[in-house]
């Protein structure tokens, strides 16, 4: 089976063909290999972003596609920075200057619990989809603590833990994330599909 990585971030796709490296039968293409337009992210939820995104290269390029699309939700704000995190304050997409927003907006908020969501998308060639979602619950600090990852990292600190993501080693956040979590469920549905193929 030929899959289409619907990317552009090398360290996604790095880390996807690490996450997905046993699973038999199946070729991981990226951008590289096959280029495909950038699609624009205007849908109202993670789910419909991530299907417009496999959709769309799917129907570009002709090829199974494995598309996905992630935030920051705190409850206290209603949701946000929620699909809009990457450009939560502003173009061009700023992670300092996205963080100095969210505590800003957090400064007399005593409900500090948040949760990364991300929904990775599936869309086979033959147009059957497949979507799951990962989620890691926690907390928003008050000031920044950490240099690791990116993003909301350095805000975040995990249930069950006293340090942000920041702080972590990759490997350390690579094991209880939101991304591992959904790549690890796509993982068993491909797996799936390459067993009863
Ligand atoms: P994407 O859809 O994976 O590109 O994520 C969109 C935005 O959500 C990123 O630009 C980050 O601001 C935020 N985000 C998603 N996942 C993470 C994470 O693991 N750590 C920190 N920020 C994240």
């Amino acid at each position: 089976m030929i899959l289409l990585l619907g990317t552009r971030n090398k360290g996604k796709i790095r880390e996807l063909r690490e996450l997905l490296a046993d699973v038999k039968g199946l070729e991981l293409l990226s951008v590289s290999d096959v280029p495909f337009s950038e699609v624009e992210e205007d849908g109202e939820t993670f789910r419909d972003n991530a299907l417009l995104k496999a959709r769309a290269i799917s129907r570009e390029t002709g090829l199974s596609v494995l598309a996905d699309d992630a935030g920051l939700v705190v409850d206290a704000l209603g949701g946000e920075p929620g699909v809009r995190s990457a450009r939560y304050s502003g173009e061009p997409v700023d992670y300092e200057r996205n963080n100095a927003l969210l505590l800003e907006r957090m400064l007399d908020i005593t409900d500090r619990s948040a949760r990364f969501v991300i929904v990775v998308s599936l869309r086979l060639m033959d147009g059957r989809e497949y979507v799951r979602q990962g989620v890691l619950t926690g907390k928003i600090v008050e000031s920044p603590a950490g240099s690791n990852g990116f993003g909301y990292d350095p805000l975040f600190v995990p249930d069950g833990y006293t340090c942000t993501l920041a702080q972590m080693t990759m490997d350390e956040k690579n094991k209880i994330s939101h991304r591992r979590r959904a790549i690890e469920l796509i993982k068993e549905v491909l797996l799936e599909i390459s067993g009863s193929a």
